[in-house]
C-alpha cells in the first residue's frame, strides 16, 4: 500500500460547504447498490445539510476532523459522545484518496483522542452489506459486537453492524 501523508485539521465554519460537498460525492460513489438513491438523499440531508453541520460544530461531544493530502482535502473523519460510549460516527475519505491508509490514519487519530478521555473502547455503526468498510475496519481492530435494524424515519431503516475497538 502507498501510504498518503495527511495533515488532520478540525472542521470550522467555513469548511461547511466543501464537507457538504464531500460527502455527496463520496455518497454518490459508495452506496448506490447498498440503500436506495431516495435514502442516500434523505441520509445526506439529515446529516449533511449545512444547517446540520453547523449545529455539530457547537456541540461539545461532537469533534469533526478532516484530512488533507498535498493542501487537497480528502476526507473526513466525525467522532462523538453517545450514550456514554465514543462512536466513530462517520468515515469518508474520497475515492481517489482511498486504500492508501487515510482511514487508518483517521482511525489512530480518534481512537487516540477516545484514549485520552479514557474510555476502554470506540464503537462504530456500518451498513451489513459494506464490505469494504467492514473489511477495512476489521484492519484497524474492530470487531462485531451487535447487529441492529434502526428506524430511521419515512421508510427507511439502518441495517448495521456494531463494531468496537478496544482501546
Ligand atoms: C472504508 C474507508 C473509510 C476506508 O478508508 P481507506 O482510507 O480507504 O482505508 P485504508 O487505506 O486505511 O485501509 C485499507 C483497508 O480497507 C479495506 N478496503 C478499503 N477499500 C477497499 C476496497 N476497495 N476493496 C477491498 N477492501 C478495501 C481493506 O481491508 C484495506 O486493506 P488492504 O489495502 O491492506 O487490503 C474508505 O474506503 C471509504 O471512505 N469508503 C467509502 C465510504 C464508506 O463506506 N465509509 C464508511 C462508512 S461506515
Amino acid at each position: 500500500m502507498n501510504k498518503l501523508t495527511i495533515q488532520i485539521r478540525p472542521v470550522t465554519p467555513p469548511d461547511v460547504p466543501a464537507i457538504s460537498a464531500l460527502a455527496r460525492e463520496i455518497w454518490q460513489a459508495s452506496y448506490p447498490g447498498i440503500i436506495t438513491q431516495e435514502q442516500i438523499d434523505f441520509m445526506l440531508e439529515q446529516r449533511y445539510g449545512h444547517e446540520r453541520l453547523y449545529d455539530d460544530l457547537e456541540d461539545a461531544d461532537k469533534w469533526l476532523d478532516q484530512a488533507f493530502h498535498d493542501g487537497r482535502r480528502v476526507g473526513f473523519a466525525f467522532s462523538e459522545l453517545y450514550k456514554g460510549e465514543f462512536k466513530l460516527d462517520k468515515l469518508y475519505i474520497h475515492p481517489d484518496a482511498q486504500r492508501q491508509g487515510v482511514g487508518g490514519q483517521l482511525i489512530a487519530h480518534v481512537a487516540a483522542r477516545a484514549a485520552k478521555l479514557g474510555y476502554p473502547c470506540v464503537i462504530l455503526a456500518v451498513n451489513k452489506r459494506n464490505e469494504k468498510a467492514i473489511a477495512s475496519y476489521r484492519k484497524y481492530g474492530f470487531s462485531v459486537r451487535e447487529s441492529v435494524v434502526d428506524d430511521i424515519g419515512h421508510g427507511f431503516v439502518m441495517d448495521d453492524f456494531v463494531m468496537e475497538k478496544k482501546l
